[in-house]
């Protein structure tokens, strides 16, 4: 099996770094000190193709292929994780949910400048009290007449605060559990819709994030995304995609985190030697890029998994989830052994070492904890789903 990327992954990935190294290493900090929304550098990053990668061009997509988006993730990643969330919901929650379960009409009207960066769009499916349990949410759509009169209140929704389009998922017959979920594609500029409380984050502070109100909100029919009761089931498969983008993202984090420990190994002096001849630092090192390159493995399988399923339509959701698991455990590993090996200038935030450790935590929670991904695992390698 031959593992080598082919002239145009490399491509994309070195167009990526490019873009990462120039436009947004010089004002990641300042934005993850802030909390401000970098709409400039993902405006670029629409019209380079970036927020629509795997979307057809006539849908305004860059019309690559799952392995080249996980490439420019990590690129985009290894530099600053908020703008790799704004591009994963963008493209694997959003742009993969609409191409997948669209209407022509809804992928010509929403799908189009969504896929091209125009837009920003955002997906809600977690609740104040409906989190790892998503199926238990409140909010309800009661159909009236040609539309569905919307209620109820959505949390943690990356990206709501900017965003033109929101998919949201909500319950259409609460007694039928799961299966009473619908979805929806929701316009932010339409009467009965407010954005609530924005979240203070710990880490990817430059990615907005907040909560979401609709107290009558008004939704056209043909504004609903897939058949009525079969909003779960999209939801999930969406997520299936969406692990992948968060493993790119992680696996982004913990690249950074291995090469700045590996530089200052190199240069950092304790008792007349440099801390990289000490095999406390180098079990480090050995063991952050032992765990980086396995994850890289799952990441493509899960990739490669993805892209077939689009010939196939097979699920993929083990190897996504396995993909998002490790990679995250990964993220957190590294950029922990990262702040041990800086010492003091890992605490500090002259350098973005402490910024990593922020970021990768995330990486274990959203989209699936990573109690969430053991789960859907062993269900199944067990066969229970
Ligand atoms: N693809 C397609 N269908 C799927 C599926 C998948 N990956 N996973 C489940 N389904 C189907 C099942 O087959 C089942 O279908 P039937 O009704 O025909 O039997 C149906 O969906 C219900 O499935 P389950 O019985 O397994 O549902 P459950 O209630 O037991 O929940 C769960 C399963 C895995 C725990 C799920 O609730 C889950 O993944 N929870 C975590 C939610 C999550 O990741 N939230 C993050 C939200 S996004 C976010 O983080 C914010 C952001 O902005 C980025």
């Amino acid at each position: 099996m031959d593992l080598t990327l082919t002239p145009e992954h490399e491509m994309i990935r070195q167009a990526a770094r490019d873009f990462a190294e120039q436009e947004i290493a010089p004002i990641a900090a300042a934005h993850d000190e802030t909390g401000q929304f970098p709409a400039a550098t993902i405006q670029q990053m629409g019209r380079l193709g970036f927020m629509g990668l795997e979307i057809p061009e006539e849908y305004g997509g860059a019309g690559l292929d799952t392995l080249a988006y996980v490439l420019a993730m990590i690129e985009i990643c290894k530099v600053d994780a908020a703008h790799g969330t704004i591009m994963s919901v963008n493209n694997s929650l959003v742009c993969h949910a609409l191409y997948k379960f669209g209407t022509e009409a809804q992928k010509q009207r929403y799908l189009r400048p969504v896929a091209s960066g125009q837009k920003i769009g955002a997906y809600s499916l977690t609740e104040p009290m409906s989190g790892s349990d998503a199926a238990a949410m409140q909010s309800r759509a009661v159909r009236a007449g040609d539309d569905y009169l919307i209620t109820g209140r959505k949390s943690w929704v990356t990206s709501a605060p900017v965003a033109d389009y929101i998919l949201l998922f909500t319950m259409t017959d609460p007694a039928q559990g799961a299966r009473g979920i619908s979805a929806f594609i929701i316009e932010t500029d339409q009467p009965g819709f407010t954005r609530g409380k924005t979240e203070p984050k710990l880490g990817i502070r430059a990615s907005a994030t907040s909560e979401i109100v609709f107290d009558g909100y008004r939704c056209p029919a043909a504004n609903r995304l897939g058949p009525e009761g079969q909003g779960f089931k999209i939801a999930m498969a969406v997520l299936d995609a969406g692990r992948i983008g968060i493993a790119a993202q992680a696996l982004g984090i913990a690249e950074a985190a291995h090469a700045a420990s590996v530089s200052y190994a190199r240069e950092r002096q304790a008792f007349g030697s440099k801390i990289g001849a000490f095999q406390g630092i180098q079990f480090k090192i050995a063991d952050m890029r032992t765990r980086i390159e396995a994850a890289r493995l799952l990441i493509y399988q899960a990739a490669l998994a993805k892209e077939r399923s689009k010939a196939t339509g097979e699920r993929y959701t083990q190897a996504a989830s396995m993909a998002k698991l490790f990679a995250s455990e990964t993220a957190m590993f590294c950029a922990h052994a990262a702040v041990q090996i800086h010492g003091g200038l890992g605490y500090s935030k002259e350098l973005p070492i402490e910024r990593y450790f922020r970021d990768a935590k995330i990486t274990e929670i959203y989209e699936g904890t990573s109690e969430i991904q053991r789960l859907v695992i062993a269900r199944q390698e067990l066969g229970l789903r």
